[in-house]
């Protein structure tokens, strides 16, 4: 009988704190619903941690990045450009707001947004332009200020759904854009299993966003005592994560010492095993710009060429070994070609796209599995 491998799974959400305990209190205390007292304590700890104007948990990324994109009121003939090389939603969020899409390209060392790129697509339909931070490492953020210098009415969204608890320059990640958005799905580093949240970066935007996050309504400033009543005021949805949820997430967002310590240990016994056999074997390792600190979101490698990445995948796959590719070029789907303004080029995000492999990678890795991952990787790479 064929023995099945033992597998490495590619993500194992853990509990690394209090969740089970807050996750119970939330429930016993009767406030299910968003904004209790386990939200308001998640959210000011993002707050601390981005020296954001306000947070606000969502039940997603995708939804803070939908809230982004009411609070710019776009109209039709707007365009906002978004990288190519991303999840579908940071360029859906916009394009269902109404706005057309102009897919820009990353650059090929940190493959965040290439700030020439989106140079060249800049005209005065553009209402946004929303940075990624590829694996939760900043690339080129002054490059991409530079550009936007002179137009200093179009918005900077900054989707860090990898980013929490990175920086560029000294500042954290989620403080660079006018509105910033990070993720909670069990795959990030800090999970509820589905939830999000938005940083309102600029106080001028801030009471607008909590109503458009209530429902259209200023039932925030009627829960703060600031009018009698509360009624529909404005555009909106029910963005809020349940306060159950919001006990999961603190239980995360207190242990977030131990969190990345832990993923950072993974990367740095990664970048141990593999820097020299790749060099050798022309397989590239991430690479991290001087101004940048990284989130140690993911564990990304660049193959020689496609046909390599993808019999590898495979290869290490039958051998138990949960390696994945990511993200299928926007710009050349079938969505993103009905969404976007005119077509645009993006040969690197094509080229990157077909040759990155993401390696398993979660908090508690063991030593054992890392080696056993990188054996696997190496012997089929030199196959
Ligand atoms: C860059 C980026 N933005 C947004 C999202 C969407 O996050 P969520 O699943 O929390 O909506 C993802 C998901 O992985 C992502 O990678």
């Amino acid at each position: 009988m064929n023995q099945q491998p033992e597998q490495v799974r590619f993500n194992v959400p853990s509990l690394e704190g209090r969740e089970l305990e807050h996750v119970e209190a939330a429930m016993r205390s009767g406030h299910t619903s968003s904004g209790g007292p386990f939200s308001q304590a998640a959210g000011e700890i993002i707050r601390e941690e981005t020296g954001g104007a306000g947070v606000l948990l969502t039940t997603s990324c995708t939804a803070a990045l939908e809230l982004s994109a009411m609070l710019l009121d776009l109209q039709p003939g707007d365009t906002v450009i978004v990288p190519s090389f991303t999840f579908v939603t940071t360029a859906l969020a916009f394009a269902r707001q109404g706005a057309k899409v102009l897919f820009c390209d990353v650059e090929p060392e940190t493959l965040a947004v290439d700030p020439a790129h989106v140079a060249e697509l800049m005209d005065d339909s553009v209402r946004a332009v929303v940075l990624v931070h590829y694996a939760g490492v900043a690339g080129d953020v002054s490059g991409l200020s530079d550009v936007m210098a002179s137009r200093p009415e179009v918005a900077l969204v900054e989707d860090a759904a990898h980013g929490l608890f990175g920086g560029w320059k000294g500042h954290p990640l989620g403080s660079l854009g006018r509105f910033s958005t990070f993720s909670f799905h069990e795959t990030k580093n800090i999970v509820c299993g589905e939830g999000g949240a938005l940083v309102v970066n600029d106080p001028a935007d801030l009471d607008r966003a909590w109503v458009l996050y209530d429902k259209g309504t200023n039932r925030r400033a009627f829960m703060e005592g600031q009018v009698d009543k509360y009624s529909w005021r404005d555009t909106g949805s029910s963005f809020g994560l349940s306060d159950t949820l919001a006990g999961h997430l603190l239980g995360q967002l207190e242990a977030r010492e131990t969190i990345q310590a832990k993923r950072r240990r993974v990367h740095e016994r990664y970048v141990d095993l593999l820097a020299e056999p790749c060099e050798e074997l022309g397989v590239r390792l991430p690479v991290v710009p001087p101004a940048s600190d990284p989130a140690y979101h993911l564990f990304h490698l660049l193959l020689p060429d496609a046909a390599t990445r993808n019999r590898v995948m495979q290869e290490m796959r039958e051998e138990g070994v949960q390696a994945t590719f990511h993200y299928v070029p926007l710009h050349d789907s079938e969505g993103g070609r009905r969404f976007a303004a005119r077509p645009t080029e993006c040969p690197v995000t094509t080229d990157v796209s077909s040759r990155l492999l993401r390696l398993p990678f979660h908090n508690n890795l063991t030593d054992a599995e890392a080696e056993r991952v990188t054996e696997v990787l190496l012997r089929a790479l030199r196959r």
